[in-house]
């Protein structure tokens, strides 16, 4: 079994990814970072997430500001708390008594070799790790990154939110030479609950599936309102997906770098898409380089059943 440690800001889709990374992965822990709300929000909702699901998961606390600027939040998506739409129970789980970064090296150095990363928010704690441990680059399996797209934003044209709200971290993510798996927009935009699901979940009658339908149905609500979508797009569990189901998602190898300086193009994820379009030959460098799995396509469907199932096991 996998295991895996996810940096996240829940945050609507993060919840159903934890849950759904708990029933299928050795999730050894949990980290919080700034980015759909503040990071006592973040914090707060992943420790009631724990009590939601009856989890008992370490929790640590991370960074409430990117490594330049200041934070940005998506209240218009998740709601003031970060998890509107439920009333979630109130902790009883207590974060442990190290940073996120620190916790992010310690596990990574007591898995060397098997841990994988899935940061799912923006990447500022797994940047700063990076930074004060260049041996993570040995010990860490792979990252899996819910970030960026290969076509179009959605916080500018060009920008996805996780990467706006810290490029520098993004950036250093992408360089780390470590092996990433990138999951963005291009996918999980076409990737989540119908108003359908949500009925389905809700109709089940049980406890844990009923919060989530409240939880969906207003993020729902947020994404007709703010995209003109109707789906719940689950973003963040299209980056655990694999881990459980490998055959659910596309990916190709390639290069990943993130624009920093752009005026209109800031947060960018650069794809070089080259190697999987005729005619447009991959310069050989740049072959050699790709250590990144960006997604291309998914059984969206089948994906999505799979975490029905997922949530409606839980009691
Ligand atoms: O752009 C979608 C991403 O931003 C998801 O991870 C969502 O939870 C928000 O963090
Ligand atoms: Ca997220």
């Amino acid at each position: 079994m996998t295991k895996i440690l996810i940096d996240c800001d829940p945050g609507h889709d993060d919840a159903v990814a934890l849950l759904f990374a708990a029933r299928h992965l050795d999730l050894v822990g949990i980290t919080t970072v700034h980015g759909n709300s503040s990071l006592e929000n973040t914090t707060h909702n992943a420790l009631a997430l724990m009590e939601l699901g009856g989890l008992d998961i370490p929790v640590a606390c991370g960074c409430a500001a990117p490594l330049v600027g200041n934070a940005t939040f998506a209240p218009h998506i998740h709601g003031k708390s970060g998890l509107d739409g439920a009333t979630l129970p109130q902790p009883s789980l207590k974060l442990v008594d190290a940073h996120a970064v620190d916790f992010i090296i310690d596990q990574a150095e007591r898995h060397r070799g098997e841990l994988v990363v899935a940061v799912i928010g923006p990447q500022t704690n797994l940047a700063l790790a990076l930074r004060r441990e260049p041996r993570l680059a040995q010990w860490l399996r792979e990252i899996t990154v819910m970030g960026g797209s290969t076509t179009t934003g959605n916080v500018t044209p060009a920008a996805e939110f996780n990467i706006y709200c810290d490029p520098e971290a993004a950036a250093a993510v992408f360089a780390s030479g470590i092996p990433v798996r990138m999951v963005g927009l291009n996918v999980t935009r076409r990737t989540g609950f119908t108003s359908a699901d949500v009925d389905r979940l809700r109709s089940s009658s049980r406890r844990v599936a009923g919060v989530i339908a409240d939880l969906l149905a207003f993020y729902l609500a947020r994404q007709r309102e703010s995209f003109g979508l109707d789906l719940a797009p689950m973003h963040d569990v299209c980056a655990i997906i694999p881990y459980a189901f490998p055959d659910l998602i596309r990916y190709g190898q390639t290069t990943v770098q993130v624009e920093l300086g752009g005026a209109l193009t800031r947060g960018m994820t650069v794809c070089d898409l080259r190697a999987f379009h005729p005619g447009t030959r991959l310069p050989a460098q740049l072959a050699q380089d790709g250590h990144v799995q960006v997604a291309l396509e998914a059984e969206s469907r089948l994906l999505i059943d799979r975490v029905i199932e997922t949530i409606l096991a839980y009691p």
